[in-house]
């Protein structure tokens, strides 16, 4: 156990470190002073100790696992190099040297130091080998906003005649199904704001993440959950094979145009045999992603579908209904559940879309609700039990006046409201990516 004396000594040599080096050049005596001095402080702890955890949680600067009190005042330095790295913690282990010291502060208060694991990474080409840096998760709407500039790479790739590289969309994936593993809600609450300028972009990102969530749901393997995310992710990537006139067009398309859409999981799935490291399956469940569970739709086929198609085939039909598109207005997630089990047994497995409805739920997550007592909330977890009645956050107050925090409200635990319709969040002005970004550190700082 260190003592609170020795806790505040090391920090504080610690951001005199980080200071000096902000207001020295390099060599001068003011910088080795301070990095001496940590270097001692450390050593003399890790006699006892196998490593030291330095840490920013949330900009509170954290010792050891316990909260610093008062330390965004105390060692201001200290905490912002750390956040500006985004650098999540530090630990320092047992054999720690002061040139791996001096090194550590030099890239942390760097101007031009590289950010996060790439930061680790250059520590450790300089041979620093006992000090370790955590970095922090990319925030959910990080991820989103990636994954929707990797989808609009690749195609563009596609359009130039290029070759689309495979590991970006890897990576994607990955980490879309990190945040789908980890906390399903709060990104498939991003998947439900419709407000954006390119459809298919958002569209293949949207139908990646809730296949993967209907995947998760349904228990496929591992293996098989990152060939549907990718599947999913790269359904439409056929559709740069379409001239945009007819993809845009409003209102109805004559059959020569129709027949050119249809072409689209067939070119798709030619793009992706072309593609490093892609394998079979993807290529056949992009292909497959029009051909209906009664084998219907297209391209025409009587082979047997396989089975994880329908995650897809599901996963884009669901957020195609619920998205304004020239040719329709959007449907709320309700109403398309409803839709959907309209052709439950034709177009969809009704196994799988069972499995799909009791995820989503009546109200998804997400999804903006007007109240009996005419308050609003945003739906935050699913009541497996009873899908009318969801758990939400209260967000405005039955005038109409937005509450200063959002009130936790479960509709299963409180009959005096229930949920009498939904609520369009671009008519209502609410910035549902903010409030599912906070939701998401929030809870992260609990766990
Ligand atoms: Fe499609
Ligand atoms: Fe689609």
């Amino acid at each position: 156990m260190i003592s609170p004396d020795m806790q505040d000594a090391i920090l504080k040599s610690i951001n005199a470190a980080m200071k000096s080096k902000k207001l020295y050049p390099p060599g001068h005596p003011a910088i080795a002073a301070p990095s001496k001095k940590s270097y001692d402080l450390l050593t003399d702890v890790l006699k006892t100790q196998k490593n030291l955890m330095i840490g920013n949680v949330n900009d509170a600067l954290v010792f050891e696992d316990h909260p610093v009190s008062n330390g965004e005042q105390m060692f201001p330095e200290l905490l912002a190099h750390l956040a500006d790295k985004q650098v999540d913690a530090v630990i320092f282990e047992k054999g720690v040297t002061e040139k791996e010291l001096f090194s550590l502060f030099d890239t942390l208060a760097g101007q031009d130091a590289p950010k996060g694991q790439e930061l680790h990474k250059l520590l450790h080409a300089k041979g620093v080998t006992h000090i370790t840096l955590k970095t922090v998760r990319k925030k959910i709407v990080e991820i989103y906003n990636g994954a929707v500039e990797t989808v609009k790479n690749v195609m563009n790739d596609v359009r130039l005649g290029k070759i689309p590289k495979s590991e970006p969309v890897n990576d994607v994936v990955n980490e879309l199904t990190e945040s789908v593993l980890s906390d399903a809600n709060a990104i498939i609450g991003l998947t439900m704001i419709k407000n954006y300028d390119n459809y298919l972009y958002n569209h293949s990102v949207n139908v990646s993440i809730i296949a993967l969530s209907l995947g998760k749901a349904m228990n496929i393997d591992r293996d098989e959950l990152h060939a549907v995310g990718i599947g999913a992710l790269l359904h439409d990537i056929g559709k740069t094979g379409v001239s945009e006139q007819i993809i845009r067009k409003p209102g109805g398309l004559s059959s020569d145009e129709w027949e050119k859409i249809k072409e689209h999981p067939l070119l798709g799935s030619n793009i992706i045999k072309r593609m490093d490291g892609m394998t079979e399956l993807i290529g056949k469940l992009i292909y497959e992603h029009h051909i209906r569970f009664d084998h219907s739709g297209y391209p025409q086929t009587m082979s047997n579908l396989h089975p994880l198609t329908q995650i897809i085939t599901i996963s884009d039909a669901f957020d195609a209904l619920t998205t304004l598109r020239v040719y329709q207005q959007p449907h709320n997630p309700a109403e398309a559940l409803r839709v959907m089990l309209n052709f439950s047994g034709r177009h969809f497995n009704p196994d799988a879309l069972n499995v799909f409805i009791n995820m989503i739920g009546t109200y998804p997550v997400g999804t903006l609700v007007r109240l009996s007592s005419n308050e609003i909330g945003v739906v935050t977890s699913v009541n497996k039990d009873a899908l009318e009645l969801p758990a939400i956050k209260l967000l405005f107050d039955k005038n109409g006046e937005a509450l200063p925090a959002p009130v936790p409200l479960d509709l299963a635990a409180d009959s005096s409201r229930s949920v009498i319709s939904t609520v369009n969040p671009t008519t209502a002005d609410i910035d549902l990516a903010a409030f599912f970004e906070k939701e998401g550190a929030e809870k992260e700082h609990a766990a």
